[in-house]
Parts: structure tokens; C-alpha cells; sequence
């Protein structure tokens, strides 16, 4: 079962001029999308090979770009949130690393491309997810800081995408990542 995550970012910045030493500043939060490239791959076995991140960038100065990290190629072993950036900013600067793929495509389109069937939207007041059937090769998508904007729920709505919840309170969307990968780590335990 391969699992993929997207993570909708409203202010994530389009160029690779941001500092790494100032993530959350001149980024446009890039420290919350280096945060959920780790909470998707770095395990301390290695990094995850089943796993897809897909983020899409839609901040200036070029919006939108999405930026799809595949684990099954992905061969650099990361080093924390700022190994993560550099990965990102990289990808920016027209040097990506193996199996990162770098498309100027929106969140509209993306999300409108993907095989109907097991897409998931991560929403506090969605549906428990202990209570759904998870499908074969799940995607889930998840928004920022700011949530995901009206536009954007309205694309997930007419596409079918089947709101879960993971509780009533509201985590950060890495932790999100944290908590899907636990559970299909047990599922796949369980095949
Ligand atoms: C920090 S939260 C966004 C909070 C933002 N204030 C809002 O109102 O949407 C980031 C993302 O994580 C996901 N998320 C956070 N808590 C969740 C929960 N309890 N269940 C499902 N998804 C959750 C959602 O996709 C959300 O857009």
C-alpha cells in the first residue's frame, strides 16, 4: 500500500530565495512543509519508501508550483527540517534530487487529476477515522496553518473526497502525517 499526503500551502514561497536558517520567516512557513517532509519519510530505520508528498506552493512570487517528493526514489537521507528546506529549495532552483519532481500545475488541477476512489480530505469535523474503510493506495489531503480555503473544499467536494477526522481538536498538519502513517503502519502489520 503506498499512502500519499498533500499538503495544500497557502503562503509557501515559489522561489528557492528563502533562508534556512529562517523557515517560518521567509518562507512563507516553509518550517510547516519541511516539518511534514520529515513526518512523511524520516523513520528511524530510514527513510519511509512508501510514502508520496505532494505540495503545493502558493505563495509568491510564482504560484502555483506543485513539488511531489516519490519515497520509492527518493534517496537522500534527510537531516532534520533544515536537510528537508534544502531538498525544497533545491527542487526551486531547478536542481532536484532523485525522485523529487517539480510541476507548475494548482491545487485545483492536482486534485482533479488523481484516480477517483480512496481520497481522503483531513478535516477536524469529518467522519472518525477508526469508523471508515480505507482503500487501496490512499491519498489525504491537508491544509495549512490557515486550513484549506473555501475554493479548495469546494474542488474536494465535487470530486468526492471523503471527510475524516482524527478527533475534535486540532493538530499540526505534520503531526496529521504522523498519525496517518501510524495507522497504515498497523493495517499493513495486520495484511
Ligand atoms: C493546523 S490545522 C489547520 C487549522 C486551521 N486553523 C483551520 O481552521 O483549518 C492543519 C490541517 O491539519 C488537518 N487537521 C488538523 N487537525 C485535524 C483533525 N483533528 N482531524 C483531521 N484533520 C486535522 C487539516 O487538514 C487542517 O487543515
Amino acid at each position: 500500500m503506498v499512502r500519499t499526503f498533500i499538503l495544500k500551502s497557502s503562503e509557501g514561497r515559489t522561489a528557492p530565495d528563502f533562508s534556512l536558517k529562517s523557515l517560518a520567516g521567509s518562507g512563507g512557513r516553509m518550517d510547516l512543509i519541511a516539518r511534514c517532509i520529515v513526518a512523511t519519510f524520516l523513520t528511524p530505520r530510514g527513510m519511509r519508501k512508501d510514502a508520496i508528498l505532494s505540495i503545493v506552493l502558493e505563495g509568491p512570487p510564482n504560484p502555483p508550483i506543485t513539488v511531489t517528493i516519490y519515497g520509492r526514489e527518493f534517496d537522500r537521507r534527510l537531516v532534520g527540517e533544515v536537510g528537508a528546506a534544502e531538498v525544497l529549495r533545491e527542487a526551486l532552483a531547478g536542481r532536484p534530487s532523485k525522485g523529487v519532481r517539480v510541476e507548475r500545475k494548482s491545487f485545483e488541477r492536482l486534485i482533479r487529476e488523481l484516480p477517483r476512489g480512496s481520497l481522503y480530505y483531513l478535516h477536524e469535523e469529518g467522519e472518525d477515522l477508526e469508523k471508515v474503510e480505507i482503500g487501496e493506495d490512499p491519498i489525504f489531503v491537508l491544509g495549512d496553518q490557515k486550513g484549506i480555503d473555501e475554493k479548495g473544499e469546494k474542488v474536494l467536494d465535487e470530486v468526492g473526497a471523503k471527510r475524516v477526522s482524527l478527533g475534535p481538536f486540532s493538530y499540526l498538519a505534520s503531526q496529521c502525517i504522523v498519525i496517518i502513517n501510524n495507522e497504515l503502519d498497523q493495517l499493513s502489520i495486520g495484511e
